[in-house]
């Protein structure tokens, strides 16, 4: 089982969290992280490059800080260079097809702002409906993301944990859980 990660967040340096889980993900065998912001701080994303590393994984993880209730945009131009009609899509654009595709995401707010009557009046899982029909448009496999709530005062102790939790999950070689199009309200 072959993972790769998409890592997005372009302040690496700074950042807590996902520095925490991207460094705990490179203990694990047969993974390769692919931080985009080192990779291109100027924006130009080399294709082939990209679609030669999606191509040899079995797993696909997203991994970056929610950033205005969406990713930080250097994704979203990955994903706009990378998945191209007749690669990702289309009649002739099965590449991605059957591939294991996993979110990992922090979210500064907490579970409980994350509902109808919350701060952000809306679950999360609502909020990531895009990267679900992106991984539906492809023919990967979307599972339940993987969320760190609460990035800005979650303890030491607990980022430890969620980091354990989440070298456990990528090294889970069986399918990941699925997370279909109608979750019940309280699934986040
Ligand atoms: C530009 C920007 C936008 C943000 N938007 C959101 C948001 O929409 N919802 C939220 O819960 N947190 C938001 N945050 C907080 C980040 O998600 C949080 O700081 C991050 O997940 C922490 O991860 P890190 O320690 O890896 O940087 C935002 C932060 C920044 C800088």
């Amino acid at each position: 089982m072959k993972t790769l990660i998409i890592l997005a967040h372009p302040h690496l340096d700074t950042s807590r969290v996902n520095q925490k889980l991207a460094n705990a993900a490179t203990r694990i065998d047969n993974i390769e992280i692919r931080d985009l912001y080192k990779l291109y701080p100027d924006f130009k994303i080399n294709v082939v490059a990209e679609q030669a590393a999606l191509k040899k994984a079995d797993r696909i993880v997203f991994q970056f800080p929610i950033y205005w209730y969406s990713s930080p945009a250097l994704l979203k131009q990955w994903e706009d260079a990378v998945l191209t009609h007749g690669w990702a899509y289309g009649s002739t654009g099965h590449q991605l097809q059957n591939k294991e595709f996993l979110l990992s995401v922090s979210v500064g707010g907490g579970q409980e702002h994350y509902t109808r009557t919350g701060l952000h009046g809306y679950r999360l899982a609502e909020l990531l409906r895009p990267f679900q029909s992106m991984a539906g448009m492809v023919g990967m496999k979307y599972s339940r993301p993987f969320i760190t709530f609460g990035a800005r005062t979650i303890t030491d102790g607990e980022l430890q944990n969620q980091a354990d939790h989440y070298v456990k999950l990528l090294q889970t070689v069986t399918p990941l859980p699925k997370f279909g199009l109608l979750e019940t309200e309280s699934d986040s």
